[in-house]
């Protein structure tokens, strides 16, 4: 094991600062355009069409639906406020545009998870109901929210393991399609998560170990019964195709506001990683959709960089943060992962531009500011992707010298991307404001 970390540190200049939990910033040298990938754009499409069939279902379901016609989603927008303190406060010039992805406004289930985790389930749901010849793709799909759909699905079982926010997405669809579902926490996952499935007729199953134990009971448990069907947050190709279809959203929404992005007119997107899934999903989507146009990085918490440490080692799944010495505490619960998903590390080698860490003290300092400049309410593990415009400028230049884009940062757009918030309650709201 001490062998594994001297090699480690001997071949990688950035552990030991990653190791003193500082702040770092590693730029990826194998990023391309030319992706192997068990996944396909097809893929993606199809989601797209089979959220479309459920959307009078979800206009019937949750009445909120309807201003949305249906379709989860949420919008983007130009942040000049907090573009502006942060440039004065860490006198750095962020040269374009700061857009916002307000993904912790997403309807149902207030977070990043809503599009993959309700994704999976009404897949299911929806090939339960086929094969039993209870529905047709025909058909208006509305009626699976008869009381005769509630009982056919209450057979049937689900389960998933979370940090707290795919464990309150899959719970809220599945409660509501009438499925039994077993949501497996980690330690990290917040009381009011819990509590809001609990009085939704969720078991909530808690653990005092990490996300990758959560995840690894829920698995075993569900092997054991044949009705249930488990939400693999690691290993899933549902979830990381329901999240993927963001990128189809984003690229309709910059269009609808001008917004060019090419060789001249770059994009940068900065998301929050906890296991990888839902910014693997997206980031696949945004480089099948804008190739070497778009720069995609991953924010992690310092003391939980998961992915940063499986790609730059390329161990992936075989190294976790605890065998370099950090604690993978941290007030950023959705970011709380000690391991990396291996399916989404390794495919995301030729696709991510870099990875960089960030203080739980930045994320709170985001979260005020955001609140009194900007109005926006959003979540400590959602703020980890404003460092990213900071850490370019600072550290991570040689990604814009690499491809020669220093003569058009000024047109740049950085995207960051919001992951959750809107479901915080007011006790919990205050508390965060506060700390
Ligand atoms: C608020 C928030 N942001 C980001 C993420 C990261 O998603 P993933 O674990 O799929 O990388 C999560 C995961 O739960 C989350 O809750």
């Amino acid at each position: 094991m001490h062998n594994l970390i001297e090699q480690l540190i001997e071949k990688f200049p950035l552990i030991p600062p990653l190791q003193r939990a500082e702040p770092i910033c590693w730029l990826n040298e194998q990023v391309n355009d030319e992706q192997s990938f068990p996944f396909s754009m097809a893929m993606v499409y199809e989601v797209e069409a089979r959220l479309k069939r459920f959307a009078p279902y979800f206009e019937a379901a949750f009445p909120e639906m309807q201003e949305y016609e249906g379709i989860i989603e949420s919008p983007i927008m130009e942040i000049r406020r907090m573009k502006a303190y942060l440039e004065n406060t860490y006198e750095t010039k962020i040269e374009g545009k700061l857009l916002l992805k307000c993904d912790h406004q997403l309807p149902i289930a207030g977070s990043v998870k809503a599009r993959g985790g309700i994704y999976e389930i009404v897949k299911h749901a929806e090939s339960l109901a086929i094969q039993h010849g209870l529905l047709s793709i025909e058909d208006d799909y509305s009626q699976l929210y008869d009381e005769r759909f509630r009982q056919f699905f209450q057979s049937y079982k689900i389960a998933v393991g979370s940090t707290g926010n795919l464990g309150l997405s899959i719970g809220i669809i599945s409660a509501k399609l009438g499925f039994h579902v077993t949501v497996h926490m980690s330690m990290d996952a917040k009381e009011w998560k819990k509590q809001l499935l609990r009085d939704l007729g969720v078991t909530v199953i808690e653990y005092e170990a990490d996300y990758s134990e959560a995840v690894k009971q829920g698995r075993l448990e569900a092997e054991q019964d044949v009705t249930c069907h488990f939400v693999d947050d690691e290993n899933s190709l549902d979830l990381f195709a329901g999240y993927a279809v963001a990128a189809l959203r984003v690229k309709a929404q910059l269009e609808a506001e001008n917004i060019t992005v090419n060789e001249e007119h770059p994009l940068f997107v900065y998301l929050p990683c906890g296991v990888g899934g839902a910014p693997g999903g997206i980031s696949y989507g945004l480089k099948q959709l804008y190739g070497s146009n778009v720069h995609i990085f991953f924010a992690e918490p310092t003391q939980s960089p998961c992915m940063l440490l499986g790609m730059m080692t390329g161990l992936h799944d075989e190294i976790d943060v605890a065998q370099i010495g950090l604690t993978n505490v941290t007030e950023a619960d959705g970011l709380a992962v000690g391991r990396a998903s291996k399916f989404v590390g390794a495919h995301m080698a030729t696709i991510v531009s870099g990875c960089y860490t960030v203080e739980d003290a930045f994320l709170f300092e985001s979260l005020q500011e955001m609140y009194n400049s900007e109005h926006i309410f959003m979540e400590p593990s959602a703020h980890a992707g404003f460092f990213g415009p900071i850490q370019l400028a600072r550290k991570g230049l040689g990604c814009v010298e690499q491809y020669g884009l220093k003569p058009f940062m000024q047109n740049a757009h950085h995207l960051i991307w919001s992951t959750g918030g809107s479901l915080v309650p007011d006790e919990w709201r205050n508390h965060y404001l506060q700390k």
